[in-house]
């Protein structure tokens, strides 16, 4: 059992259950899964392996790598998401946090932060998260780890206010938060507490944590922000011709950041 505790106001917006729709309610969800769903098949090391998905909450991602064969684990904080993840077949769930994991070294294949290091706001807490993803991982494995870019609040309320939505946070806070990155001050509205990173920042987290080199994609890309996209993803030749393109500029530099998520991966 962990003796870590989650903040509160972390906890109880997972409980409140909105998350396990975020995949599929939009097409922004929807793209973000295709392009996770995308860039980890390409990127875990081989069939049929053991996966940790540590803050992996209902198992959005659990449950398609179990479907494609590997024996997935998933560890979260939030009781009530977990007893929704164990009933997937295929897929171990424990209650737990991604700075002590309950396993011993090299117990996996892979090990996914796909939640956990955006609601971590302190960088020491950023990179043991790493570094334990990266004690339990084998030679030869990987840790791939989501995490929210620093532009991603500033543009959605720059979106928000072009789709008229008050969502109550002052143009102030949204100007803090792009220079600052620690999101803390929402009425539980959006989203909870959160710290939004530059890919520098992440890849440098890596590497204090051990794991220097690490290579990173943008996600949704710039792409992700169309305002069309809604229109446009369901159709295919246009959803094939987005995918296509985004797997082109996954990697540039200078686009890394220009994306609502970032995956970063690393070799073990
Ligand atoms: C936005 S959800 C992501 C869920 C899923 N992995 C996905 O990619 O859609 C973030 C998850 O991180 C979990 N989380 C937050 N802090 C954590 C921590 N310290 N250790 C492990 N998981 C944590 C939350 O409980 C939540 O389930």
């Amino acid at each position: 059992m962990s003796t870590w505790e989650l903040e509160t106001e972390i906890e109880s917006y997972y409980e409140r259950g909105e998350e396990r729709e975020r995949l599929t309610r939009n097409a922004r969800g929807r793209l973000e899964f295709a392009r996770m769903q995308d860039l980890l098949r390409r990127k875990l090391p081989g069939a049929a392996l053991d996966v940790l998905d540590v803050g992996g909450a209902t198992g959005a991602h659990a449950k398609w790598l179990a479907e494609d064969g590997h024996r997935v684990t998933l560890i979260d904080p939030v009781a009530s998401q977990v007893a929704v993840a164990a009933e997937l077949p295929g897929v171990t769930a424990v209650v737990g946090d991604a700075r002590e994991l309950p396993w011993d070294d090299a117990s996996f294949d892979a090990v996914l932060l796909m939640g956990p290091l955006y609601h971590l706001t302190d960088r020491k807490y950023r990179i043991q998260a790493i570094a334990e993803a990266a004690r339990c991982t084998r030679p030869g494995g990987v840790v791939a780890a989501a995490t929210i870019n620093r532009t991603a609040g500033w543009t959605d309320w720059l979106i928000f206010q072009a789709n008229g939505i008050d969502r109550k946070i002052s143009a102030e806070d949204g100007l803090r938060v792009l220079r600052e990155g620690e999101l803390r001050y929402f009425d539980q509205d959006i989203f909870t507490t959160a710290y939004l990173s530059h890919p520098g920042e992440v890849a440098s987290e890596f590497a204090d944590a051990g794991l220097p080199g690490a290579a990173q994609y943008a996600v949704q890309g710039f792409p992700g922000y169309i305002p069309e996209l809604e229109r446009l993803i369901d159709e295919p030749r246009v959803r094939e011709h987005l995918m296509d393109g985004l797997r082109i500029i996954e990697a540039e530099p200078s686009l890394l950041g220009a994306s609502n998520h970032l995956l970063t991966v690393a070799n073990v």
